[in-house]
């Protein structure tokens, strides 16, 4: 995606693990947007703690230009470095490192990602926040809020580190068995990883004890919709998603690689409007060419949708070879492109289902025509994500039949609900992108989409308001259904808008 040349500069992220970290394609975008990616690119090194001080000589060595630190690095990096800001030798904690001429110095962006979201809507001054956690960004937060003139509450599970903070800072330190008096707090800011991925179902706080009158900041960020922020929004709190902290502080990071302003607004919507998770669907018979085509397409799609009933001699090996390769990438599909009968038999299907039990990947199945399967899934406790989905390739049924089948579709609880049904008129498509709107309020992952020249619209709308994934061919002849935009194509409309 760079214009890479002899010139180019190398700025990187490092963590243990960095495999997650969202800094590369965000910093790359915005070199992109700027106009500047001969001149920088962003990588991604995991770097052990123990590798720590040999990273710092190959960083001097080979003069890489900026360095973002995430866990665990955030304080054991401080003592290779030349000099360290005041600001983050007061939180104690670097997540920036510049190096300019040889020497490195470290930064703490982090705590202006923290307090500048929060002072859009609000002022500082003698609010009351409540901490949760008391490691790295907790004490960013409370440099930051503290040096706003706000009044400090730390929850923390081990409560001496709470009162550590708390006497550094101000304020005063809790344990968690008395989180009942976040209730009073004006703002709750969570800095504990509770509710990332893969524990989306968790929480710090308790659903009944957020108020309607305070605002709820995660700093996690993987979901951007965290269950915290889920609670929140329904218990009507106002909301602040860990995706504004990464931006925010991603911003201040770009100027300090660069030397180059990117505006907070323009970053954000460099990233949103690349957020999308793009799903190829794959329905080929050769089993070279299903492994080959993900290969060539791995940074291009985040997931891969495989149709196995048109792979020819399909076996158990071949299964085995692409989940262990492709896990959480991979989404598998026993169907026929229009629900006809299919030739893999139910043995073999339930087969399948056990190889996929605890292997990240999906398997998307029809309410309708595959009850069979899901009610083995449930009868047996297999765990296994699933996309439940129903299909109508003649029309788009009414909204009280919708209703009706997203029930039935929420008693198989699956990771992903799916509605795609053919839009007949640009109605259909109104309805549908309603119909997505509501299942978003009610806080499920959904795939909500219209089938068909009419459809096209939910395919665009789809993906900017909130479906899970969007099913996009590399061209036009390799769609799954009827209406697919080809990657291309969607990306030179969000491009636009
Ligand atoms: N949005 C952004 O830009 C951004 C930037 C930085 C970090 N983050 C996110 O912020 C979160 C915290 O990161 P960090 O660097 O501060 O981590 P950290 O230094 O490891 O601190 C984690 C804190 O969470 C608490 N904690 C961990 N597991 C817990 C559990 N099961 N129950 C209760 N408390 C628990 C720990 O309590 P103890 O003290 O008792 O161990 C500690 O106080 C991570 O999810 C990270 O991804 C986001």
């Amino acid at each position: 995606m760079n214009n890479i040349s002899g010139k180019t500069k190398i700025c990187m992220v490092i963590g243990d693990p960095v495999k997650h970290s969202l800094s590369p394609k965000m910093h790359n975008l915005a070199y992109k947007a700027l106009g500047i990616d001969d001149e920088f690119v962003f990588v991604a090194s995991q770097v052990k703690s123990e590798d720590l001080s040999d990273f710092i000589k190959g960083v001097k060595a080979m003069n890489i230009q900026g360095i973002a630190c995430t866990i665990p690095h955030k304080r054991g990096i401080i003592k290779y470095l030349d000099s360290v800001d005041e600001v983050a030798q007061k939180i104690g904690s670097v997540n920036t490192v510049v190096n300019s001429a040889g020497l490195l110095k470290g930064y703490n962006t982090d705590w202006l990602g923290i307090i500048n979201p929060l002072e859009k809507i609000t002022s500082l001054k003698s609010k009351t926040v409540a901490l949760i956690g008391a490691g790295g960004t907790a004490r960013a937060a409370a440099y930051g809020v503290t040096k706003k003139g706000a009044k400090l509450t730390i929850y923390n599970r081990s409560l001496k580190k709470g009162e550590k903070l708390a006497k550094e800072f101000g304020g005063e330190a809790l344990s968690l068995q008395n989180l009942e008096k976040i209730k009073d707090a004006d703002i709750i800011f969570n800095a504990t990883p509770l509710g990332m991925h893969p524990n989306e179902n968790k929480t710090p706080i308790p659903k009944e004890l957020i108020r309607k009158n305070q605002i709820v900041f995660d700093a996690v960020y993987t979901p951007s919709e965290t269950k915290l922020l889920r609670d929140a929004k329904s218990a009507g709190a106002q909301i602040i998603s860990g995706t504004e902290m990464f931006i925010e502080q991603g911003a201040t990071q770009f100027k300090l690689f660069t030397g180059k302003v990117v505006p907070v607004d323009v970053m954000k919507k460099i990233f949103l409007k690349h957020s999308q998770s793009f799903c190829l669907p794959i329905l080929k018979e050769g089993k070279e060419e299903i492994l080959k085509i993900i290969k060539d397409n791995i940074h291009d799609f985040e997931y891969f949708e495989v149709w196995l009933d048109y792979i020819k001699d399909l076996d158990e090996f071949f299964i085995k070879n692409l989940i262990n390769e492709f896990k959480d990438k991979l989404i598998i599909v026993f169907r026929r492109k229009n629900l006809e009968t299919m030739k893999l038999s139910f043995e073999k299907r339930v087969k399948i289902i056990y190889l996929l039990e605890n292997s990240g990947s999906l398997l998307d199945l029809d309410i309708i025509s595959q009850k069979k399967e899901l009610s083995l899934i449930r009868k047996k406790g297999v765990k296994i994500s699933t996309i439940v989905s129903y299909h109508n390739y003649h029309q788009t049924p009414n909204d009280r039949k919708l209703k009706e089948i997203i029930d039935t579709i929420k008693e198989y609880k699956p990771s992903i609900l799916k509605i795609a049904t053919k839009c007949n008129s640009s109605k259909d498509a109104l309805q549908l992108l309603r119909l997505l709107l509501m299942v978003k309020e009610k806080n499920m992952k959904c795939i909500v989409l219209g089938m068909g020249e009419f459809g096209i619209i939910t395919r665009i709308f789809g993906s900017l308001w909130g479906n899970e994934l969007t099913f996009t061919p590399k061209n036009k002849f390799e769609s799954s259904a009827p209406g697919q935009l080809t990657k291309n194509q969607l990306e030179t409309i969000f491009g636009i808008l």
